[in-house]
C-alpha cells in the first residue's frame, strides 16, 4: 500500500470517509463524510471563514445551487465550460481525450471520435419542464448576479468582498481520483470587488518581504520569491493578486498543509479560464498524484459584470468619483436654432438635446438623422456648427474588476490528511498517527480510565468526559483494551491529547494528560483541565 492507500483505507475504517451509496455499489465521483470526516471538513469551513470574514471583514452570503440558464449563457459556462471526451469503441467507457493516448487504458481497444461534453449538470424548473435550469459549477455566479444589491449594501464604495461556502457540480468525465475529483464538492469562495484603475492593496506592505514558492508561466521549476520583486518585476500581475495568494498560503499553513509541499503555479496563457487575467494555482504535492491544484487565485477582471450586464440589460457599474473635478474639453454640436426653430417649430426644443449628446468627433461631413417621437428627422449640415466647449466632470461610471481565490474544501481535506499522516515504531509496534492541528483536530482530547480499574476510577472518569464536554470540548471516553491499544486507536483519528485517570487521580485530584505526537506525559490537576486544554487548543 502507498501513503494514498493507507489513508483512504483508514479514512474508512475510523469513519472520516467512503463511497456514497454503498449498499447499492457507489457511483464514481461522490463520497460521503462520516463522523470524524464531517467534523474536521467543518473545522477546515470553520477556520476559512475566520481568515476571510473575521480577518478580511468580508460577508457571506448564501444563493441558490440551481441557477438559470441566463446566468449560465452569460457567464461562458453553456458554450466553454467542455472538456474533450472520446469513447472506447470497445468497451464502452468514456475518457477525458486530453488524459489518454491512443488506445483505452482499461482494454486496450481504439477510440472514437473527440467529442466537446459539456461539464454542467442540467435539470429542469417546475414542471413541464418549461425551463432549463444548471446545477451550479462555481458558487462564483451567485455573487456577480447580486451586485446591485450587493453594492448597495456595502454603501456604494470599492473595494468590498462577499463569499460562499457551498456545493458545486461538475460532470467529470472519468473521476478516478478520489476526492481530487468529484462531482459533487464543496467551494470556498470570496469575490473581491475592486476599482479597475487601483490594484494596490493596504495590507501588502506589511506581507511584502515575505517568499513563496512561485512556478511562473514558462519556468521549469518553482523557486522562492519575495512579494515586493514578484510584483515589481510583472510575475504577479498586481499588489490585490498577490495579497491574496499570500492569505492562501497562510490560511493552508494555518490547517496542517506542509510548507515544503505547497507551491504556487501561473497558469499558462492557453491553460487560463475563459474570464481569467492572470490566475496562479496553490498547489499541494500528494504521494500518488503528484502535485495537485486546490485554490485557484484568479483575476477576473470584469469579465463575468460585463457579461451579466449585456445579457441582463440591468446596470452593474460603480460611480468612481475623481479625487477633483476635472475639466476636460469636448467638441459638440451647436444647434442653429435660426434655421431649427422655423423648420422644426415645437421639435424644435428636442432636437437641440438630441444633438447635445453627440460625440462631434464621429460625425464627419453628413447629415444626421435622428428619432424624435418616433419619427426621423434629417438635420442637414447647415443646421449645426462644431464648436469646442470646457466641461467639469466629477467622475465616471466604471464595471468593478474582482479578484477571486477559489478554494476547493475537499481537495483540501484530503491533502490536510495526507500531510498530517505518518508512521513510526514504538515499542516494536508500528503506530499511525495523524498529526491534525488543534482547532483542525476533530476530536480534542479522550478520557482513558486504567484497565482493570476499580469500578470508582470509571465512574470518575465518565464524570470528568461529561464534565470536559459540558465545558465545550469534543472528548471521546474509551476503556476498552489495553492502554496502549487504547493511545493508538486516538493516535490514529488525530486526538490531540489523551488524558489517564489512574490510583493517583483518587489521591490527590489529578490526571495523566499525553501529548498526541511526542507522547511526553504531563499531570494536571483535574479542577484545571478545562483551562489547560483551552490554552493548548489555542482557545
Ligand atoms: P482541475 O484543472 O483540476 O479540473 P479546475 O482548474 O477546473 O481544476 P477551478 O475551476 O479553478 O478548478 O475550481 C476551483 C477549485 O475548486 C479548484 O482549485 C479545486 O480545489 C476545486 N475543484 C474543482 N473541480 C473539482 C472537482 N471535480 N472535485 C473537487 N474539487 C474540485
Ligand atoms: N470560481 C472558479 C471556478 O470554480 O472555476
Amino acid at each position: 500500500m502507498d501513503i494514498y492507500d493507507e489513508v483512504m483505507e483508514l479514512a474508512r475504517r475510523r469513519g472520516f470517509l467512503w463511497h456514497s451509496f454503498e449498499i447499492y455499489g457507489g457511483t464514481a465521483g461522490f463520497y460521503d463524510y462520516g463522523p470524524l470526516g464531517a467534523a474536521l471538513k467543518r473545522n477546515i469551513e470553520r477556520l476559512w471563514r475566520r481568515f476571510y470574514i473575521a480577518g478580511e471583514g468580508f460577508y457571506e452570503i448564501e444563493t441558490p445551487i440551481i441557477g438559470i440558464e441566463e446566468i449560465f449563457r452569460a457567464s461562458g459556462h453553456l458554450s466553454s465550460f467542455t472538456d474533450p471526451i472520446v469513447e472506447c469503441e470497445s468497451c464502452k467507457e468514456f475518457f477525458r481525450a486530453d488524459h489518454v493516448g491512443d488506445r483505452c487504458p482499461s482494454c486496450g481497444g481504439a477510440f472514437g471520435e473527440v467529442f466537446e461534453f459539456n461539464l454542467m449538470f442540467e435539470t429542469s424548473i417546475g414542471p413541464g419542464s418549461k425551463r432549463t435550469g444548471y446545477l451550479r459549477p462555481e458558487t462564483a455566479q451567485g455573487m456577480f448576479v447580486d451586485f446591485p444589491r450587493l453594492l448597495r449594501f456595502f454603501r456604494e464604495k470599492l473595494p468590498f468582498g462577499v463569499v460562499q461556502v457551498g456545493k458545486a457540480f461538475r460532470n467529470e468525465i472519468s473521476p478516478r481520483q478520489g476526492l481530487i475529483r468529484l462531482r459533487e464538492f464543496t467551494q470556498a469562495e470570496a469575490e473581491i470587488f475592486i476599482d479597475p484603475t487601483n490594484k494596490r492593496h493596504p495590507g501588502f506592505d506589511a506581507i511584502k518581504d515575505e517568499t513563496l514558492m512561485l512556478l511562473p508561466e514558462g519556468a521549469d521549476e518553482a523557486s522562492k520569491w519575495r512579494l515586493h520583486d514578484a510584483v515589481k518585476e510583472g510575475v504577479i500581475a498586481s499588489e490585490f493578486l498577490a495579497y491574496h495568494i499570500y492569505l492562501t498560503y497562510r490560511f493552508l499553513i494555518e490547517i496542517g498543509i506542509s510548507h515544503d509541499r505547497l507551491r504556487f503555479r501561473q497558469h499558462e496563457a492557453d491553460e487560463m479560464a475563459h474570464y481569467a487575467a492572470d490566475c496562479w494555482d496553490a498547489e499541494v504535492l500528494l504521494d500518488r498524484l503528484g502535485w495537485v491544484e486546490v485554490v485557484g487565485i484568479a483575476d477576473r477582471t470584469d469579465y463575468d459584470l460585463r457579461a451579466h450586464e449585456a445579457v441582463s440589460g440591468e446596470k452593474l457599474r460603480i460611480f468612481r468619483a475623481y479625487d477633483e473635478t476635472d475639466t476636460v474639453k469636448r467638441v459638440k454640436l451647436k444647434p442653429k436654432m435660426a434655421l431649427i426653430g422655423p423648420r422644426f417649430k415645437d421639435r424644435a426644443k428636442k432636437i437641440a438635446e438630441a444633438l447635445d449628446l453627440i460625440d462631434a468627433t464621429t460625425i464627419g461631413d453628413q447629415d444626421i438623422v435622428l428619432n424624435i417621437d418616433g419619427e426621423e428627422v434629417t438635420i442637414t449640415q447647415d443646421m449645426f456648427e462644431s464648436v469646442t466647449v470646457e466641461e467639469e466632470i466629477s467622475g465616471e461610471e466604471v464595471i468593478p474588476h474582482v479578484i477571486e481565490p477559489s478554494f476547493g474544501i475537499d481537495r483540501i481535506f484530503f491533502a490536510v490528511m495526507e500531510h498530517s499522516f505518518y508512521q513510526e515504531e514504538v515499542e516494536g509496534e508500528m503506530r499511525n498517527v495523524l498529526r491534525f492541528l488543534p482547532g483542525i483536530a476533530p476530536i480534542d482530547a479522550c478520557v482513558l480510565p486504567l484497565l482493570g480499574s476499580r469500578e470508582e476510577l470509571l465512574e470518575l472518569s465518565k464524570q470528568i468526559h461529561q464534565n470536559l464536554r459540558r465545558a465545550g470540548f469534543i472528548v471521546e471516553h474509551d476503556a476498552s483494551g489495553t492502554i496502549g491499544r487504547r493511545y493508538r486507536r486516538q493516535d490514529e483519528i488525530g486526538t490531540l491529547f489523551c488524558i489517564t485517570i489512574d490510583y493517583e487521580t483518587i489521591e490527590d485530584n489529578t490526571v495523566t494528560v499525553r501529548f498526541r505526537d511526542s507522547m511526553d506525559q504531563v499531570r494536571v490537576k483535574v479542577d484545571e483541565l478545562p483551562d489547560w486544554l483551552s490554552r493548548e487548543c489555542g482557545r
